[in-house]
C-alpha cells in the first residue's frame, strides 16, 4: 500500500508518495504566493494551498494504481489564522505565522489578562504569530468579517476539511493556536471567552495519527483516488517533521532549517519553560515536546543570496568557506529579518550585519549570516540547558540541512553530534507515517520511527572550531541587547 505526505510549507506544498516501508516513491512540489500587503503583514490564500495539494496529488499519483494508495495526512505551517463564514467559504486571505502585527494584542495577553493566566490556560504565552492574538487584532481592525467567522482552522486542516468535509484539527497543531489547554488536549473555555469565540466555531480535535474521515466522493474524483482513501489527523509541520526524522519518545532532538528555524524537543512528560520563551506544545505520537522557534532561518541565506548577492549558486559561494574560517569571522549577521520569536518575542527586532571592515569580503558576509542562524538556534538551545535537558545529539532537516557547511556549523556552535536521516523530506515523510500508523500498517508512531528513518551521516564537533565558535557565540549573545532600544524606536 501506499500513503501520502502533504508538507503544506509557507513558500511551496511539498508532496511524498511512501511506501509501507518507508521507501519515497516519487516527490511532488508545486509553489505559491506569499503576501506581504504591509510590512510585517504576511498571508496567503487558502484556495492556493488547496489547489495546488489537489494538483500535486494527481501529479504525485498518476500512474499508481488508486486502489494501492491507503492515506493522506498532513504536515502543515503552523498558526496561521482561516475563517471560514457560514456557507464555508474564506472569508479573508490567511495570516500566518510569521506575520507580526499583532505588537497590541500579545500586549494585551500578556500583560492586561496576564503571562501567568495565559499560561495557566494553554501551557504557553502570547507571541505574534499565534492564532488567538490574530483573532483579536481581526476583532478590532476588521469587524465585519469578526461577525462572519462561523469555522476557524488552520492551514492543513483546510486541506482536510476540503477533502473530508470534516472540521478537524490535531492536538499538535491546536498547541500552537494559543486557545488549546496543551496539558489536557482539550480546547480552552477561558481562552475562547478572552477571544470571544464560541466553542462551536473550533474543530475536532484528534490526536495526530487518528483517522479523520474518508476522501469525499467529490475530492477523490477531483484527485483521481477512492473514496476508500482515509484522511488522517496530521500534525503542525514540526511536530510532522520530528516524525520524519524518529524525534519522537523521551528526550530527543530535532532541528529544522526550513522559512522558520526550530529547535525541537520530545518529551514523555508534560512541561513547562517558566519564563515560557520555548514553547510547550503536544506532539504527534502522543506525548508533548518544547520547541524554539526562529523566524527566519533559511530563509536568511535565500534573501541574502537571492535578493542581496543575487546568485543561484548557494554551494559554490559557500565553498570558499573552510574549516580554518570557522570561528573566526569577525562579521556577526542578527537574523531577525521578519521580527523574533524564539526567545527574544519580539516582532520589532531587525536584521543587521556588524563588525565590517575594508578587507571584509563577500564569503565573509556569506558565512556570518549562516552562522547568524545557528547563533539564534543556540539561543534557544541554551534555554533549553538552563532546564536541565541534556541534548548530546540532534537530527536535522529542512533546506537549509542540504548545506554540509551550516550542518558542520550547527554542529559546532551548539557542540553537539547532528545526524542527517537518509530522506531529507521531513515534514512530508511524517506525515506520510502517521499516515500509515492511522490506517494500521504500524501499531504507533514509535514503531513506524524505529522502522523508517535511517540515519545517513552524522558530523561530530570538532573541539578546536567548537571552542573558537563559543567566543563567538559569547560576542553574538551581546548584541540583540545592545541594539532593542535602538529597534524599539524603527519604524
Ligand atoms: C512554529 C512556526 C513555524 C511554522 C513554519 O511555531 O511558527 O515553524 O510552523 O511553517
Amino acid at each position: 500500500m501506499y500513503y501520502i505526505g502533504v508538507d503544506l510549507g509557507t513558500s511551496a506544498v511539498k508532496l511524498i508518495l511512501m511506501d509501507k516501508e518507508g521507501n519515497v516513491v516519487k516527490t511532488v512540489s508545486r509553489e505559491y504566493p506569499l503576501y506581504f500587503p504591509k510590512p510585517g503583514w504576511s498571508e496567503q490564500n487558502p484556495s492556493d494551498w488547496y489547489e495546488n495539494a489537489v494538483e500535486g496529488i494527481k501529479e504525485l499519483t498518476d500512474g499508481v494504481d488508486a486502489a494501492q494508495v491507503a492515506g493522506i495526512s498532513f504536515g502543515g505551517q503552523m498558526h496561521g489564522l482561516v475563517i471560514l463564514d457560514k456557507d464555508n467559504e474564506v472569508i479573508r486571505p490567511a495570516i500566518l505565522w510569521n506575520d507580526g502585527r499583532t505588537t497590541k494584542e500579545c500586549d494585551y495577553l500578556n500583560n492586561t489578562i496576564g503571562k501567568d493566566k495565559i499560561a495557566e490556560y494553554t501551557a504557553n504565552i502570547a507571541f505574534a504569530g499565534f492564532t488567538a492574538p490574530k483573532i483579536l487584532w481581526l476583532r478590532e481592525n476588521e469587524p465585519e468579517n469578526f461577525k462572519k467567522i462561523s469555522k476557524i482552522m488552520l492551514p492543513k486542516d483546510y486541506l482536510a476539511y476540503k477533502m473530508t468535509g470534516v472540521h478537524c484539527t490535531d492536538v499538535s497543531d491546536a498547541s500552537g493556536m494559543l486557545l488549546f489547554d496543551v496539558k489536557n488536549r482539550c480546547w480552552s473555555k477561558e481562552m475562547l471567552d478572552i477571544c470571544g469565540i464560541d466553542e462551536n466555531c473550533m474543530a475536532k480535535v484528534f490526536e495526530s495519527y487518528e483517522c479523520v474521515g474518508n476522501l469525499t466522493k467529490e475530492a477523490a474524483q477531483r484527485m483521481g483516488l477512492t473514496e476508500n482513501v482515509k484522511v488522517i489527523a496530521g500534525a503542525g509541520d514540526n511536530a510532522a517533521a520530528a516524525v520524519g526524522t524518529g524525534t519522537v519518545g523521551d528526550g530527543k532532538c530535532n532541528i529544522s532549517l526550513g522559512t522558520s528555524g526550530t529547535i525541537f524537543i520530545s518529551s514523555d512528560k508534560f512541561g513547562v519553560d517558566d519564563n515560557n520563551a520555548l514553547h510547550s506544545f503536544d506532539h504527534a505520537d502522543g506525548h508533548f515536546h518544547l520547541m524554539g522557534c526562529m523566524l527566519s532561518a533559511a530563509s536568511c541565506n535565500k534573501w541574502w543570496m537571492d535578493e542581496i548577492i543575487k546568485t543561484k549558486e548557494y554551494s559554490e559561494e559557500q565553498k570558499p568557506v573552510t574549516d580554518d574560517m570557522l570561528g573566526n569571522n569577525r562579521v556577526f549577521f542578527l537574523p531577525y529579518l521578519m521580527g523574533e520569536r524564539s526567545p527574544h518575542n519580539n516582532p520589532a527586532a531587525r536584521a543587521t550585519f556588524t563588525g565590517m571592515t575594508m578587507d571584509t569580503d563577500r564569503t565573509d558576509m556569506t558565512q556570518a549570516v549562516l552562522e547568524g542562524v545557528a547563533f539564534a538556534i543556540r539561543d534557544s538551545f541554551e534555554v533549553a540547558k538552563s532546564l536541565g535537558i541534556n541534548v548530546t545529539e540532534t537530527k536535522i532537516c529542512g533546506g537549509g540541512a542540504k548545506s554540509p557547511l551550516w550542518r558542520k556549523m550547527i554542529a559546532n556552535i551548539l557542540n553537539i553530534k547532528v545526524s542527517v536521516p537518509v530522506t531529507e523530506e521531513g515534514p512530508a515523510l511524517g506525515a506520510a507515517m502517521l499516515a500509515a500508523v492511522g490506517t494500521g500498517a504500524y501499531k504507533n508512531v514509535e514503531e513506524a520511527a524505529s522502522h523508517i528513518v535511517k540515519i545517513k551521516e552524522t558530523i561530530e564537533p570538532d573541539k578546536e572550531i567548537a571552542a573558537r565558535y563559543e567566543k563567538k557565540y559569547q560576542q553574538f549573545k551581546k548584541i540583540y541587547p545592545a541594539l532593542k532600544s535602538v529597534f524599539d524606536e524603527f519604524d
